[in-house]
Formats: C-alpha cells, structure tokens, sequence
C-alpha cells in the first residue's frame, strides 16, 4: 500500500496544503471526500474561527482530514494546539511549517495525532526525521506562499530528500494535474500536496477576484517578494506586488518592507478581494488552471490520470 495513504489513513496520496485565509472547513472535507487528505489551515484565522473550521470539516465529512501550523505566522500559536488538542479525536494529523518545530513535534504525538512537517532542503528534512516527524512534505520553490530560501526546485529537492530521510515524503510545488503527480512519483515522492489549485475550487472560500486572477495568470505572472529578509514568498504580480519590489530596490531593511508584507495584505487581497490593496500567495502553476472545480471531482481525476500515466510505457 502506499505510504502516505497507509499513514493518514485516505485512498489517494493527494494532500491539500494549509492555506492562509483560505483554508475553510468545507474545502478540506471536499478534499478528503474526493478520497485526498484535506486541511484546514490557521494562519489569518482567529482561535475561534479556527475551531468553527474544524467542526464544520467533521460535519461534512467522516473521512480523516487534518490541520496546518505555520509556526512563525503565529505570534502565539499555544491557543491554536489547545483547539486541536480539545478536538484531537477529529483530527488525523497536524502539519507544521515556517518555523523550528522541535518544540510542537512530541507535544502534537502525545496526542496521538501524526506530524507532518514542511521542509524546503534535505538537511532540514533530516532534521525533522530525528525530531519524530511522521512524514515530511518538502516544498520545491515554485509553491505559492512562502518559500525556503535555498530556492530548490521540486524537481530537485524530492529525489535529494528521498535519499536523506526514510519516512514518507510528499512533494509539493508545482504539482496541478495527474500529469505533474505522476512526475512527481517518479522522482521519487511518496505522495503530492498542492495549494494554488485547490484555491481555485468551489469549495474554497478565497474570494472570486483572486480566484479569477487565477485563471487569468500567465507562466510568467509570479514572482517572489522579500528575498532579501531570508524568507521569499511566490505572488501572482499586481500593483500591490510592484509597490512592494520597488520599496525593496529603494531601502531593503527590515523596518521597511515587513510592514508592507503583513498578513493583514494578504487577507485584504485574498479573502475580501480587494486585489489592488495586498498581495496574492500564488505558484508558477497558476497558468495551467482553466476552471474553477469541485475540490473532489479535481482529486479524484489527478488520481485515476496518474495511474493511468505510470501504468502506461514511457516512450524514449
Ligand atoms: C493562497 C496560499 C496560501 C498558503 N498558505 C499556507 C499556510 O498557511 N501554511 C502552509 O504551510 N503553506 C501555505 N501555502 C503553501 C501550500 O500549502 C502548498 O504547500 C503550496 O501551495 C504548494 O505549491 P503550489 O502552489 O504549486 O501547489 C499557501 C499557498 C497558497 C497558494
């Protein structure tokens, strides 16, 4: 059996990734209805916003789904683990990124509930190995959001992380249909997770401006901003983006650019649709999404398309 399906319990390898402001109740168990492993994320939530999130996922699916931490994106994250820990007999498995998780990682197994963690370079992916992480989701630098700052490709970093660690390895960045699964299986990857196309779904709650930016995006419309403060996050390009490059050329301290890249922008963009006034979390793959879909008709295709793929010779 597959790994990742062994260990969080789904019917197909397929996970979708914490999604600041986005990640809804109803898009995880969307999700893991298709037979994927849905999330339901917590940055840009508050505590109880986040609570009402994981119980409107259990009421709209009896399939496992799980929860995001991006550890740093959290001034306090203690409150958030105290939901997941009052509502741990709902929840498969806790995911942490953006941050040191050496802390977080006995904590969330004395819950009985697995850890998967987020890593951007093979060594740190060692690293969570030794400190008990259950699986490791390593993020090539094409993802929406934020990124490592080595700026691996996936298509390096999953067979250099599959050499490094044993535990099962999921890859995510750059991944939209069965064809970039099945690529991605053949690197080496256990399993897939991806973020920009499950915003563009019905059951996410982004709002439609973002959601038909996306669809309107070319190969070339994301960059990244913040390079230089050591922590690069992939956007889809707009005014808002352009304001932030060209204060980045002028003064790149810390003291100027933080400010402009507060999560705050990134709601205002995404969640309430004002696009001119923040930023779009976004990944290069955005060029390949035509359709805003159902999250479980989008699982349950890439799953059959890329069986069929690596079922079928590859000619060379
Ligand atoms: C809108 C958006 C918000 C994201 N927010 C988070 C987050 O809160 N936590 C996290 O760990 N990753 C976050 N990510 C990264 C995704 O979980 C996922 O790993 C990434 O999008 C995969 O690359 P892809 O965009 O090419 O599919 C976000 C990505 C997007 C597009």
């Amino acid at each position: 059996m597959n790994k990742v399906c062994e260990l969080l319990e789904v019917e197909v390898p397929i996970i979708e990734g914490g999604l600041a402001f986005v990640g809804n109740g109803l898009l995880a168990a969307a999700v893991s209805e298709g037979g994927g492993f849905g999330q339901v994320g917590s940055a840009g939530r508050t505590v109880e916003n986040f609570e009402k999130q994981i119980l409107l996922a259990a009421e709209a699916t009896a399939k496992p789904f799980g929860v995001n931490i991006p550890i740093s994106q959290h001034t306090d994250f203690t409150p958030y683990i105290e939901v997941i820990r009052k509502h741990r007999d709902l929840i498969q498995a806790v995911s942490l990124g953006a941050g040191n998780p050496k802390q977080l990682i006995p904590v969330i197994k004395d819950m009985g509930l697995k850890v998967l963690v987020l890593t951007s370079t093979a060594f740190h992916s060692a690293k969570a190995e030794s400190l008990g992480a259950d699986m490791i989701i390593c993020e090539g630098y094409e993802a929406g959001g934020s990124n490592g700052p080595s700026e691996l490709s996936t298509l390096t970093l999953v067979p250099q992380v599959k050499k490094t660690v044993s535990i099962p390895v999921v890859a995510a960045g750059g991944i939209v249909d069965g064809r970039s699964m099945a690529s991605a299986m053949l690197l080496g990857a256990d399993g897939v997770q991806m973020g920009t196309r499950f915003v563009a779904t019905k059951e996410c709650e982004a709002h439609d401006n973002f959601k038909d930016a996306i669809l309107k995006a070319r190969d070339d419309s994301t960059e990244i901003l913040t390079r230089m403060l050591k922590g690069p996050i992939r956007v889809l390009k707009n005014d808002y983006s352009k304001k932030v490059q060209e204060a980045e050329k002028e003064n790149p301290t810390l003291e100027n650019i933080l400010p402009m890249v507060r999560g705050k922008y990134n709601g205002l963009a995404m969640f309430d649709g004002e696009l001119s006034k923040g930023f779009m979390s976004c990944g290069q793959v955005a060029s390949l999404i035509d359709e805003v879909e159902s999250a479980e008709v989008i699982v349950r295709r890439m799953a059959t398309e890329a069986k069929e793929i690596l079922n079928s010779p590859i000619k060379i």
